[in-house]
């Protein structure tokens, strides 16, 4: 298809969209890490993770969260609002895990006293450094207001997501988000945008600590595709025929019908 390509990402790529203030999000199967140091196909990822999005961001929509996403288009694909996007990655976490375990000496796995915001500015070639508020207002990248709104957002986010990830047996032990600015006309608000997929969060059983998420991949654990798959199965997204049919969230307990 000829459209134009407006910026190619690491596992996805923006395509200019079918009405002005709209792009087209295509979810590729590449699967990166350490700032794509560490490079894969895993073919299949791209449609999860395009459903598995989808259905995430359409659950936020409805609870007032306002975010870039209008529909799934396809397999890969989904029609989203142009946005603005601020270059700092937001990340909440609930659990240590990652980089903070590491930075701070923390056991994986420990609960955090308090949920906690972290800003990383977003710029692979300096591997997107940990940064304070402080250096996001200084150098530009964001207004004091619009932090504000993205710590309101985030914590609203990870309410709400923790709750229903809870409701299906998986701990949402930390994720990575980002935010845009849409205009319109002298207005300007702030929407949640990329995705929100198992290569974005980390997602824990609750009863085996199985790791549901990318760090199989990043870690060498294999089964990535498996995992993302019992993800979308247990949202309800996917049944075990694999067909499309939206049954919705999937109790644990109920599991063995
Ligand atoms: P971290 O522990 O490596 O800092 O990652 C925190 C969370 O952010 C984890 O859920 C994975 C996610 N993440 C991304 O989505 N993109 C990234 O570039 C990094 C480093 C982490
Ligand atoms: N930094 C991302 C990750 O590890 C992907 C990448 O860096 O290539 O999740």
């Amino acid at each position: 298809m000829n459209r134009r390509r407006i910026y190619e990402g690491k596992a996805k790529v923006l395509y200019e969209g079918p009405e002005p203030g709209t792009l087209i999000q295509h979810f590729k199967d590449d699967a990166t890490a350490f700032n794509a140091k560490k490079h894969e196909l895993i073919e299949g990822k791209g449609v999860l993770n395009n459903r598995i999005s989808e259905y995430l961001f359409t659950r936020l929509n409805e609870m007032g969260i306002p975010t870039h996403f209008i529909k799934r288009l396809n397999m890969r694909e989904q029609l989203i609002r142009k946005v603005e996007i601020i270059p700092v990655e937001v990340v909440v976490r609930n659990v240590a895990a990652g980089s903070i375990a590491k930075r701070l000496g923390l056991e994986e796995g420990e609960p955090l006293p308090r949920t906690i915001i972290e800003f990383y500015y977003k710029s692979d070639k300096l591997d997107d450094p940990l940064v304070s508020e402080e250096h996001i207002t200084a150098f530009g990248w964001a207004h004091p207001p619009e932090i504000d709104e993205m710590m309101a957002l985030s914590l609203r986010i990870n309410d709400f997501l923790s709750g229903l990830f809870l409701g299906v047996g998986i701990k949402l032990v930390d994720f990575k988000i980002e935010f845009g600015r849409q205009f319109d006309n002298d207005m300007m608000r702030i929407l949640l945008a990329d995705e929100i997929s198992p290569d974005s969060c980390r997602l824990w059983d609750i009863a085996s600590h199985d790791k549901l998420d990318k760090d199989r991949f990043r870690r060498d654990m294999g089964g990535l595709l498996e995992a993302y798959r019992e993800v979308a199965r247990r949202l309800g997204i996917l049944t075990e025929d694999r067909n499309v049919t939206r049954s919705g969230p999937v109790l644990v307990a109920s599991k063995k019908e």
